[in-house]
Formats: C-alpha cells, structure tokens, sequence
C-alpha cells in the first residue's frame, strides 16, 4: 500500500506535463441513470452522486480544469463546466463527445445496466395479475471509453461491490474493464456520508487512507493520488 500523498503533490500535478496547456483536463461523470419505462415511470438507482461532486470538486481545487456531467437530482459543482444526463444512452452520448478534449476520466456515475426493451408511450395500465417487462443491456461505457482512449488520457471507475468480494471482483473489474485504476467500494457507500475505499492500479499496486474518511476528505486524498499519475500519461511517461 502507498502511503497517504501531500496535497501540495496534486496541484503540482494538475498544472505538468500539459504541453503547453497550464491545467489538466479532467472529464468527471456522477450520480444515476433513470432509464424510462413509460412517461412517468423510470429504472433508477440510489446514487446521490455525491461521492463524483466531492471528486470534480477537489480536482478542481488542484488546478484542474473540470467538465462535470451529473445525472437526475445532483447539482452543479461551482467551477464546474458540463451539463445534465438522464438515461445512459445521453451520458455515453455526451461522454464520447467530451472525452477526446480531456486528459483524465473519472467514472463515477452508478449507470443502469439493464434499460427496459421498449419504452411505452403515456402511462403504462394496472392490470389483474404478475406483469413481466423485457430489459435490454446498456453499454459498458467505461469500458469503451477505455478501449478507444489516445495516448495521453489517464482512466479511473469506480466498482460497488459486495464486503466479502470487494477485492477480487474489484481487481476483476479492473482488468474487464481496461482502466487504469479503479476505487473499490463496498455497496453501503451509496447512501453514506464516509467511504472506505481502496484504489487498485493497473500495475498491480493499490492505495488506501487506511481508515474511513468523508467523502469531501476521500475525494481531496484520491486527487492527489491520481494526478500525478495522470500528469506523468498526459506527458507521455506514464
Ligand atoms: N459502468 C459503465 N457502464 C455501465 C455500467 C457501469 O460505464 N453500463 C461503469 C461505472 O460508472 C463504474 C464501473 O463501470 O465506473 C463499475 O460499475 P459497477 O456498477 O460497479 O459494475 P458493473 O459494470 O455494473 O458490474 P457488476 O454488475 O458485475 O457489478
């Protein structure tokens, strides 16, 4: 485990090796899907979306400049540019747009991974008896944004899992989805004002606070632990 870096190491980070430019780029996507069902209706999830602001945040106090997508019911990041999403389908829309003008990802939005099949018009009726609605897989954005990255641009998840699984499926996740790093979280940090979280990198190595930290404080040490790192990608010696 790397010890906890200074803080003064991410604003130094955040303003080298952009060739020219005085601040990396960092593309930073919170909060969840709402995936349609009818009219009114929608498949969601409980993220606030809070964990992804504290992160926009805090890279922009590094010096960063900041384009923040944010999905239903999160709000703005003062400093912040980018805009709303709502379905998945808008947010990998507005992901592929935003990326190539960006140094460094942080995939932070909890997307739904089923949307149902068909969207119905108006307001779906009560009838007598069980009902079955079709769903259909939505795009692992993460993983294509990986895949289709430059040289120079650096990519973080984020991986809810299960207590007792959280590292092998974190670290599985990692390498499925060809990030650079991903933040394993177990699943009660969704709702929780504290995280306890471990940063697996794709060298093998990982990165812990090494105790539960608020998510403001988690989000100011993650910063500084991912922008070097990206710095050192951003000038082509990472
Ligand atoms: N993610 C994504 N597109 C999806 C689902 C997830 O880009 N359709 C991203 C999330 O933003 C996160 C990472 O993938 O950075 C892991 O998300 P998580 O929900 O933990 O994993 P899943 O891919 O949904 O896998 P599983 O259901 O097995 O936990």
């Amino acid at each position: 485990m790397e010890p906890r870096p200074p803080d003064s190491d991410a604003t130094n980070a955040a303003t080298a090796g952009t060739g020219g430019r005085n601040a990396l780029r960092a593309l930073v996507a919170a909060g969840p899907t709402h995936e349609p069902i009818d009219d009114v209706r929608f498949i969601g999830n409980r993220s606030s979306g809070a964990m992804g602001a504290a992160i926009a945040a805090a890279l922009g106090q590094a010096g960063c400049e900041v384009t923040f997508l944010r999905g239903p019911g999160v709000p703005e990041v003062p400093g912040c540019s980018g805009g709303r999403f709502t379905t998945a389908a808008q947010l990998l829309e507005s992901l592929r747009a935003a990326w190539p003008g960006h140094d460094l990802l942080v995939m932070a939005a909890a997307v739904a991974d089923y949307r149902p099949a068909q969207r119905l018009q108006g307001k779906l009726r009560r009838e007598d008896g069980p009902m079955t609605l079709a769903l259909a897989p939505t795009e692992d954005i993460l993983q294509g944004l990986a895949s289709t990255r430059r040289p120079g641009q650096y990519v973080v998840g984020f991986a809810l899992e299960r207590p007792a699984e959280l590292m092998a499926s974190a670290s599985a996740k990692l390498a499925r989805k060809g990030a650079d790093a991903i933040v394993a979280n177990p699943l009660e940090t969704m709702e929780a004002p504290d995280v306890e979280a471990t940063v697996l990198f794709a060298d093998g190595s990982a990165a812990t606070p090494g105790r539960r930290l608020p998510k403001t404080e988690f989000a100011r040490w993650l910063a500084a632990l991912v922008l070097p790192r990206a710095a050192a990608r951003a000038a082509g010696r990472g």
